[in-house]
């Protein structure tokens, strides 16, 4: 078994939490580099430019963890925007992708994180890593699009790729968003609330990533939900939340605000979602930190 230093998980946490941390990781890991995480940006130029001009540091493992944030409320979304969203995603993989396969010293492992956009949302159907979709909205093709710029040739490099839920942590990320008004006892389900909400705690995600990174076995795809995840809907999430802060989470926020601040294709991922079983995850043996919703809920807010 190839063995990462255990601040790897620390440091995809925080990747996913904070992205300044990571600066700070991969400067002080570089020399005995065993990561590349996500699009770092360095003093000079972007570390995807510098791995284009430079091609792949020495390196174990790679993590791709790049993407422009699709639901930054301040961006409209037409295709000027549309079109850094995918960008950022296909481009940078396939830059990452070509690096690693030109390496004199490939990687062992090399990991990507795309989404569970790449199911058609539904209040009921249960999908599981071997489920289809990929072909039927702009998300989804994105996500196909992406996970095939992640494929390299040969078997010199082991790749897995997750899927990941609604990334729930501390300072950052969908949480940061709603905190203050849940706070205020402004909270509450998202349209109808009957959506299925897809989540994961973000030491999961990381533990995910380090786990497909570790095992020699793991290869293709593992959905990055927690076990929970397919039995929890919008609402459930916003009352759980509300009563880890000990507040009412009463008032829903219409689906016409949502559509308005987002605009109707982007506002699918909130008012709708899908039921996300992490059966491969499970069954290659991947241990949940956090498998329910109050005792993840409850490590972000106390
Ligand atoms: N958070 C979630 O709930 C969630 C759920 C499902 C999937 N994901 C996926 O997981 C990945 C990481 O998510 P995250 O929450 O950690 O995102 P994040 O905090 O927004 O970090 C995104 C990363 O992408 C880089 N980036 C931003 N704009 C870019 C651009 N235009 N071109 C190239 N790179 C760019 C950032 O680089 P700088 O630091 O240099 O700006 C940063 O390293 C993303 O691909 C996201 O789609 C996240």
């Amino acid at each position: 078994m190839v063995r990462f230093p255990t601040r790897l998980q620390e440091v995809v946490t925080l990747k996913m939490a904070d992205n300044k941390q990571c600066e700070l990781f991969f400067d002080s890991f570089n020399r005995t580099s065993m990561l590349c995480v996500g699009n770092i940006k360095t003093k000079q130029s972007s570390f995807v430019d510098e791995l284009s001009r430079s091609g792949l540091p020495p390196c174990d493992a790679a993590v791709n963890l790049a993407g422009e944030n699709v639901l930054n409320p301040l961006r409209r979304w037409d295709d000027a925007f549309r079109r850094v969203v995918v960008a950022s995603r296909v481009e940078t993989t396939k830059t990452l992708t070509k690096a690693i396969a030109e390496a004199e010293r490939p990687p062992r492992a090399w990991v990507l994180v795309t989404g569970v956009g790449y199911y058609r949302p539904s209040p009921t159907a249960e999908y599981t890593e071997e489920s289809p979709g990929g072909d039927f909205d702009f998300f989804s093709r994105l996500v196909s699009a992406w996970e095939a710029a992640a494929k390299i040739p040969g078997d010199g490099t082991r790749q897995a790729v997750v899927r990941s839920g609604v990334v729930l942590g501390k300072g950052g990320g969908a949480i940061s968003q709603m905190l203050w008004p849940f706070r205020l006892g402004l909270g509450g389900p998202v349209g109808s609330g009957l959506q299925p909400f897809p989540w994961i705690h973000v030491r999961d995600v990381a533990g995910v990533v380090c786990h497909a990174l570790e095992t020699e076995g793991v290869r293709g795809v593992l959905n990055g939900v927690s076990p929970a995840s397919p039995g929890t809907s919008n609402a459930d999430f916003a009352r759980e939340l509300g009563s880890a802060l000990g507040r009412p989470a009463l008032l829903p926020l219409p689906g016409w605000a949502v559509r308005g601040v987002f605009g109707a294709e982007r506002a699918v991922m909130l008012l709708e979602g899908q039921r996300v079983v992490p059966k491969r995850t499970l069954e290659s043996g991947y241990c949940f930190v956090y498998p329910d919703l109050p005792s993840a809920l409850q490590d972000i807010v106390c």
